[in-house]
């Protein structure tokens, strides 16, 4: 396919999702590398919903490491257990903030950044090998569309993760 997204012009989300889906899996199929593909992912999402910040960490030595992203710059490394990243690696589940003032330990990589998900992606072994972290300058952004639309997304990177 060509490597453009066609987003319906839409506030529905899961009617996004579900365009979006097709489309991604369709770029993804044959990618061997998980960076290209989490890079691909995140341009996707990012192009979809244009959220404030869109992007991967990975675990690497023992910590989440930066990954692919859309967006300002953020911080690297972050430590298991710590930050709304670090805490859905520990857990190994999504994670929801709805409010991140609310959060304790949040780490503030933008003060723009009001509400987030954390998604947990597991990689061949079963273990956490990567987070997806998305923020929004909107308070209160996240529900069960977005924690379902995006977890079908990260299936199509896990078998490309350790
Ligand atoms: N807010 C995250 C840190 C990562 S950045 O926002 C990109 C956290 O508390 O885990």
């Amino acid at each position: 396919m060509a490597e453009q997204l066609i987003i319906p012009d839409t506030t529905d989300r899961q009617v996004k999702y579900a365009a979006l889906y097709p489309q991604v899996e369709a770029l993804l199929a044959g990618e061997q590398d998980a960076i290209a593909a989490m890079a691909n992912l995140s341009a996707a999402v990012h192009q979809a919903f244009g959220w404030h910040w869109t992007g991967f960490y990975r675990v690497l030595g023992g910590r989440l490491v930066l990954g692919p992203f859309q967006g300002p710059v953020a911080c690297s490394p972050i430590a298991k257990g710590k930050g709304v990243c670090g805490t859905a690696w520990a857990r190994g589940r999504t994670i929801i903030v709805p409010d991140v003032e609310a959060f304790p330990g949040h780490i503030a990589c933008s003060a723009a950044s009001r509400s987030e998900i954390v998604l947990p992606l597991h990689g061949r072994s079963g273990k956490v090998a990567a987070v997806l972290d998305v923020d929004s300058s909107v308070l209160n952004d996240f529900g069960p569309t977005d924690e379902q639309g995006l977890a079908k997304l990260c299936r199509l990177i896990e078998p490309l993760l350790p």
